[in-house]
């Protein structure tokens, strides 16, 4: 508590190094996308996948928070959650939502406008089937942005629901593979992986369309992404797929890729959806 606070108006950095020009860039904003999300896991930066989900209630009072990104394509940018939590209200309210990828160890941001889609029963029951049996038992265990008494409501219910389905892992190490630290926070925080960084030696904002984003994306959602085996909890005996627990697919309307450069003079390049395709514009920074 005697340490001097920081004074946030004197904390600069000059954004060097990366550039992000109309010419390097794809038609798709995908493409660039993925080759971006290649360098963040490449440049090993913390969270790559973390993203802020703004969305708004019904009489337009905004909220923020952030959420794991666990697919993304055409069919949009994908997120598990609780469908009972405050998000999930106002996304049944008004299905539009904003996404900022915060890239700040490369001077990056991704934006993403659009509308929301909740994703189908089986898109929701094969991505639960990989998650690991610790996260699977934590979805069940919290009615998420619910006020509760404290802690112990918590690990109470959690260990009445692990009593109940007992993890097949530990009755037989042998098929042990559950990756190490299964008792994540509810939304988990296992790997993204799915999307080699195949673009991680590219210099920044050389937006090499990444051949990956399809693959990619598919194999998150299927499972591709996750230590192989945990997906058995999906099967006889497994945990059940809570009707409470689901996916969104925010589909873009526009997706803007910004990247920090020398006197705040950034580039912004927005692609924006128009009935004839995706328009790229310069965004004044
Ligand atoms: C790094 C990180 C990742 C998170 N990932 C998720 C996630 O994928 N899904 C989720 O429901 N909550 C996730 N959370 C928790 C949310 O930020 C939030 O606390 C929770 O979803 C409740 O939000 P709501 O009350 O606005 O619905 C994550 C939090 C952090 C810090």
């Amino acid at each position: 508590m005697d340490r001097p606070t920081p004074d946030p108006a004197r904390l600069r950095r000059s954004y060097e190094g990366g550039e992000l020009l109309e010419a390097q860039v794809p038609a798709d904003p995908f493409a660039l996308f993925g080759a971006w999300f290649a360098d963040v896991v490449a440049a090993g930066l913390t969270e790559p996948n973390a993203m802020v989900l703004a969305t708004a209630s019904a009489d337009g009072v905004p909220s923020a928070r952030t959420v794991l990104l666990k697919g993304y394509g055409p069919g949009g940018f994908r997120f598990f959650t609780n469908l009972t939590s405050d998000k999930a209200r106002d996304l049944a309210a008004n299905p539009r939502a904003a996404l900022v990828f915060p890239w700040h160890g490369m001077h990056r941001q991704v934006r993403v406008v659009g509308r929301v889609e909740p994703l189908t029963h089986a898109e929701n029951a094969a991505y639960f089937g990989t998650r690991p049996h610790g996260s699977q038992l934590g979805a069940w265990a919290s009615h998420q942005s619910a006020v509760i008494a404290g802690r112990e409501e918590l690990e109470a219910r959690y260990a009445e629901l692990a009593a109940r389905w007992p993890d097949p892992a530990e009755a037989n190490p042998a098929a042990d593979a559950k990756p190490a630290g299964g008792t994540e926070p509810a939304g988990g925080t296992e790997p993204t992986g799915g999307t080699e960084p195949t673009g991680g030696a590219a210099p920044a904002g050389a937006a090499k369309p990444a051949g990956g984003v399809e693959p990619a994306a598919g194999a998150a959602l299927a499972g591709g992404a996750e230590p192989a085996g945990a997906a058995s909890s999906g099967g006889e005996g497994g945990v059940p797929l809570p009707d409470f627990w689901g996916g969104y697919a925010v589909i873009p309307e526009s997706v803007e890729f910004w990247q920090g450069r020398p006197d705040r003079l950034h580039d912004r390049l927005r692609y924006r959806r128009e009935r004839t395709g995706w328009v790229l514009e310069r965004l004044a920074p």
